[in-house]
Protein backbone atom coordinates (compact mmCIF):
# COMPACT_ATOMS: atom_id res chain seq x y z
CA UNK A 1 0.00 0.00 0.00
CA UNK A 2 0.98 3.36 -0.72
CA UNK A 3 0.07 5.76 1.88
CA UNK A 4 0.30 9.72 1.97
CA UNK A 5 -1.15 12.37 4.07
CA UNK A 6 -1.63 16.04 2.70
CA UNK A 7 -1.68 18.52 5.27
CA UNK A 8 -2.09 21.84 5.64
CA UNK A 9 -4.00 24.92 6.91
CA UNK A 10 -7.65 25.25 5.79
CA UNK A 11 -7.89 26.41 2.23
CA UNK A 12 -4.05 25.35 1.17
CA UNK A 13 -5.87 23.13 -1.61
CA UNK A 14 -5.88 19.62 0.02
CA UNK A 15 -9.29 18.84 -1.84
CA UNK A 16 -8.28 20.67 -5.45
CA UNK A 17 -4.63 18.85 -5.30
CA UNK A 18 -6.56 15.53 -3.57
CA UNK A 19 -8.15 14.93 -7.01
CA UNK A 20 -5.41 15.43 -9.51
CA UNK A 21 -3.56 12.78 -6.98
CA UNK A 22 -6.37 10.11 -6.69
CA UNK A 23 -7.07 10.13 -9.95
CA UNK A 24 -3.43 9.47 -11.12
CA UNK A 25 -2.48 6.85 -8.61
CA UNK A 26 -5.27 4.83 -7.88
CA UNK A 27 -5.72 6.03 -4.48
CA UNK A 28 -8.58 5.84 -1.88
CA UNK A 29 -9.78 9.77 -0.88
CA UNK A 30 -10.53 10.01 2.88
CA UNK A 31 -11.45 13.02 3.31
CA UNK A 32 -12.90 13.63 6.97
CA UNK A 33 -14.41 16.86 6.38
CA UNK A 34 -16.10 15.44 3.47
CA UNK A 35 -17.39 12.53 5.67
CA UNK A 36 -18.72 14.76 8.52
CA UNK A 37 -20.33 16.83 5.63
CA UNK A 38 -21.85 13.86 4.40
CA UNK A 39 -22.84 13.06 7.93
CA UNK A 40 -24.31 16.08 8.23
CA UNK A 41 -26.67 15.95 4.74
CA UNK A 42 -27.86 12.83 6.54
CA UNK A 43 -28.87 14.02 9.69
CA UNK A 44 -27.20 10.80 10.97
CA UNK A 45 -26.11 11.15 15.56
CA UNK A 46 -22.88 11.66 14.14
CA UNK A 47 -23.31 14.42 11.82
CA UNK A 48 -25.55 16.60 14.66
CA UNK A 49 -23.38 16.08 17.15
CA UNK A 50 -20.23 17.21 14.81
CA UNK A 51 -22.14 20.07 13.52
CA UNK A 52 -21.66 22.59 16.31
CA UNK A 53 -18.56 22.31 16.06
CA UNK A 54 -17.75 22.71 12.53
CA UNK A 55 -19.83 25.51 12.62
CA UNK A 56 -17.84 27.20 15.09
CA UNK A 57 -14.54 26.67 13.02
CA UNK A 58 -13.05 24.22 16.22
CA UNK A 59 -12.01 20.51 15.95
CA UNK A 60 -14.48 17.59 16.27
CA UNK A 61 -12.90 15.11 19.29
CA UNK A 62 -11.06 13.17 18.80
CA UNK A 63 -12.95 9.84 19.37
CA UNK A 64 -16.00 10.55 16.71
CA UNK A 65 -13.24 11.28 13.95
CA UNK A 66 -10.84 8.09 14.57
CA UNK A 67 -14.23 5.80 15.06
CA UNK A 68 -15.25 7.14 11.43
CA UNK A 69 -11.49 6.88 9.91
CA UNK A 70 -11.71 3.08 11.58
CA UNK A 71 -15.12 2.27 9.98
CA UNK A 72 -14.26 3.84 6.32
CA UNK A 73 -10.75 2.37 5.79
CA UNK A 74 -12.34 -1.29 6.66
CA UNK A 75 -15.01 -0.62 4.48
CA UNK A 76 -12.86 -0.23 1.59
CA UNK A 77 -10.66 -3.31 2.17
CA UNK A 78 -9.33 -3.18 -1.74
CA UNK A 79 -8.13 0.18 -1.47
CA UNK A 80 -4.13 -0.09 -3.21
CA UNK A 81 -3.38 3.10 -0.27
CA UNK A 82 -5.17 6.13 1.15
CA UNK A 83 -4.77 9.36 0.39
CA UNK A 84 -5.61 11.29 4.15
CA UNK A 85 -6.58 14.83 3.71
CA UNK A 86 -7.96 16.92 6.53
CA UNK A 87 -6.89 13.94 9.31
CA UNK A 88 -4.88 13.43 11.14
CA UNK A 89 -5.05 16.80 13.05
CA UNK A 90 -3.80 16.11 16.52
CA UNK A 91 -1.11 14.46 17.82
CA UNK A 92 -3.73 11.84 19.44
CA UNK A 93 -5.01 11.28 16.18
CA UNK A 94 -1.67 10.66 14.50
CA UNK A 95 -1.26 7.94 17.06
CA UNK A 96 -4.80 6.29 16.50
CA UNK A 97 -3.78 6.39 12.67
CA UNK A 98 -0.79 4.78 13.18
CA UNK A 99 -2.38 2.12 14.83
CA UNK A 100 -5.07 1.08 12.29
CA UNK A 101 -2.02 1.49 9.57
CA UNK A 102 -0.15 -1.07 11.62
CA UNK A 103 -2.99 -3.41 12.02
CA UNK A 104 -3.12 -3.91 8.69
CA UNK A 105 0.90 -3.91 7.67
CA UNK A 106 1.47 -0.66 6.86
CA UNK A 107 2.13 3.05 7.43
CA UNK A 108 2.37 6.55 6.24
CA UNK A 109 4.53 6.59 3.11
CA UNK A 110 5.16 10.75 3.16
CA UNK A 111 3.63 14.14 4.41
CA UNK A 112 3.49 16.68 2.01
CA UNK A 113 2.78 20.03 3.31
CA UNK A 114 1.06 22.73 1.80
CA UNK A 115 2.39 26.23 2.96
CA UNK A 116 -0.04 29.16 2.44
CA UNK A 117 0.24 32.68 4.43
CA UNK A 118 -2.79 33.48 6.45
CA UNK A 119 -4.27 36.55 3.88
CA UNK A 120 -4.49 34.36 0.99
CA UNK A 121 -5.97 31.66 3.13
CA UNK A 122 -8.66 33.87 4.44
CA UNK A 123 -8.92 35.18 0.70
CA UNK A 124 -9.60 31.82 -1.09
CA UNK A 125 -12.11 30.56 2.05
CA UNK A 126 -14.08 34.18 1.66
CA UNK A 127 -13.98 33.58 -2.22
CA UNK A 128 -15.76 29.75 -2.22
CA UNK A 129 -18.22 30.76 0.63
CA UNK A 130 -19.63 32.63 -1.80
CA UNK A 131 -20.94 30.04 -4.06
CA UNK A 132 -19.97 26.51 -1.44
CA UNK A 133 -22.53 26.45 0.65
CA UNK A 134 -20.32 25.15 3.43
CA UNK A 135 -21.51 27.30 6.35
CA UNK A 136 -18.02 27.27 8.15
CA UNK A 137 -16.86 29.65 4.92
CA UNK A 138 -19.01 32.63 5.08
CA UNK A 139 -17.74 34.40 7.70
CA UNK A 140 -14.61 36.01 8.45
CA UNK A 141 -14.42 35.32 12.13
CA UNK A 142 -15.23 31.32 11.74
CA UNK A 143 -12.24 30.88 8.94
CA UNK A 144 -10.17 32.56 11.53
CA UNK A 145 -11.11 30.47 14.31
CA UNK A 146 -10.15 27.63 12.30
CA UNK A 147 -6.94 28.85 11.17
CA UNK A 148 -6.25 29.21 15.15
CA UNK A 149 -7.56 25.79 15.74
CA UNK A 150 -4.92 24.81 12.91
CA UNK A 151 -2.29 26.45 14.41
CA UNK A 152 -3.02 25.50 18.04
CA UNK A 153 -3.86 21.49 17.75
CA UNK A 154 -2.95 20.85 14.07
CA UNK A 155 0.72 21.84 13.46
CA UNK A 156 1.41 19.36 15.94
CA UNK A 157 1.09 16.76 13.45
CA UNK A 158 4.01 18.05 11.15
CA UNK A 159 6.05 17.66 14.25
CA UNK A 160 5.15 14.19 15.16
CA UNK A 161 5.63 13.35 11.40
CA UNK A 162 8.68 15.36 10.87
CA UNK A 163 10.51 12.64 13.93
CA UNK A 164 10.15 10.24 11.32
CA UNK A 165 11.83 12.14 8.64
CA UNK A 166 8.16 11.76 6.87
CA UNK A 167 7.31 15.34 5.99
CA UNK A 168 8.15 17.73 2.68
CA UNK A 169 6.95 21.53 2.51
CA UNK A 170 5.60 22.17 -0.68
CA UNK A 171 4.93 25.80 -1.66
CA UNK A 172 1.00 25.89 -1.79
CA UNK A 173 0.78 29.18 -3.64
CA UNK A 174 0.61 29.80 -7.36
CA UNK A 175 -1.42 27.97 -10.16
CA UNK A 176 -3.03 24.67 -9.22
CA UNK A 177 -1.17 23.22 -11.89
CA UNK A 178 2.03 23.93 -10.84
CA UNK A 179 1.90 22.81 -7.15
CA UNK A 180 0.41 19.78 -8.29
CA UNK A 181 3.63 19.26 -10.39
CA UNK A 182 5.64 19.40 -7.42
CA UNK A 183 3.70 17.29 -5.53
CA UNK A 184 3.71 15.00 -8.17
CA UNK A 185 7.45 14.69 -8.10
CA UNK A 186 7.47 14.04 -4.69
CA UNK A 187 4.98 11.01 -5.12
CA UNK A 188 6.56 9.67 -7.97
CA UNK A 189 9.78 9.31 -6.36
CA UNK A 190 8.39 7.10 -3.42
CA UNK A 191 5.40 5.45 -4.91
P1 LIG B 1 -12.17 20.30 6.25
O1 LIG B 1 -13.29 19.99 5.36
O2 LIG B 1 -11.01 19.39 6.31
O3 LIG B 1 -11.75 21.77 5.91
P2 LIG B 1 -10.38 22.58 6.12
O4 LIG B 1 -9.21 21.81 6.59
O5 LIG B 1 -10.80 23.73 6.96
O6 LIG B 1 -9.92 22.91 4.74
P3 LIG B 1 -10.73 23.22 3.44
O7 LIG B 1 -11.42 22.01 2.95
O8 LIG B 1 -11.52 24.45 3.67
O9 LIG B 1 -9.50 23.62 2.53
P4 LIG B 1 -8.59 22.72 1.58
O10 LIG B 1 -7.19 22.71 2.11
O11 LIG B 1 -9.22 21.42 1.25
O12 LIG B 1 -8.58 23.66 0.32
P5 LIG B 1 -9.47 23.59 -1.01
O13 LIG B 1 -8.80 22.70 -2.00
O14 LIG B 1 -10.88 23.35 -0.68
O15 LIG B 1 -12.72 20.46 7.76
C1 LIG B 1 -13.87 21.21 8.05
C2 LIG B 1 -14.21 21.07 9.53
O16 LIG B 1 -14.50 19.69 9.82
C3 LIG B 1 -13.10 21.43 10.52
O17 LIG B 1 -13.09 22.80 10.80
C4 LIG B 1 -13.47 20.58 11.73
O18 LIG B 1 -14.53 21.17 12.45
C5 LIG B 1 -14.00 19.31 11.09
N1 LIG B 1 -12.95 18.30 10.88
C6 LIG B 1 -12.53 17.79 9.68
N2 LIG B 1 -11.56 16.89 9.86
C7 LIG B 1 -11.35 16.81 11.19
C8 LIG B 1 -10.45 16.07 12.01
N3 LIG B 1 -9.56 15.23 11.46
N4 LIG B 1 -10.50 16.26 13.35
C9 LIG B 1 -11.39 17.11 13.91
N5 LIG B 1 -12.26 17.85 13.20
C10 LIG B 1 -12.25 17.71 11.86
O19 LIG B 1 -9.28 25.08 -1.54
C11 LIG B 1 -9.87 26.17 -0.88
C12 LIG B 1 -10.26 27.22 -1.91
O20 LIG B 1 -9.08 27.74 -2.53
C13 LIG B 1 -11.14 26.69 -3.04
O21 LIG B 1 -12.07 27.67 -3.43
C14 LIG B 1 -10.14 26.43 -4.17
O22 LIG B 1 -10.73 26.54 -5.44
C15 LIG B 1 -9.11 27.53 -3.92
N6 LIG B 1 -7.77 27.15 -4.35
C16 LIG B 1 -7.18 25.93 -4.23
N7 LIG B 1 -5.92 25.96 -4.72
C17 LIG B 1 -5.71 27.24 -5.14
C18 LIG B 1 -4.60 27.91 -5.77
N8 LIG B 1 -3.44 27.28 -6.02
N9 LIG B 1 -4.72 29.23 -6.05
C19 LIG B 1 -5.89 29.89 -5.78
N10 LIG B 1 -6.98 29.31 -5.23
C20 LIG B 1 -6.89 28.00 -4.90
MG1 LIG C 1 -10.89 20.36 2.02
Amino acid sequence: MFNLILFGPPGSGKGTQSENIIAANGLQHLSTGNLLRSEITNQTPLGLKAKTFMDAGQLVPDEVVIGMVDNFMNAHPEAKGFLFDGFPRTTAQCIALDALLQQKGTEINVVLALEVGEEELVKRLLGRGATSGRTDDTNETVIRARIQEYHDKTTAVATYYAQFNKVVAIKGEGTVESIYTELKTQIDARI
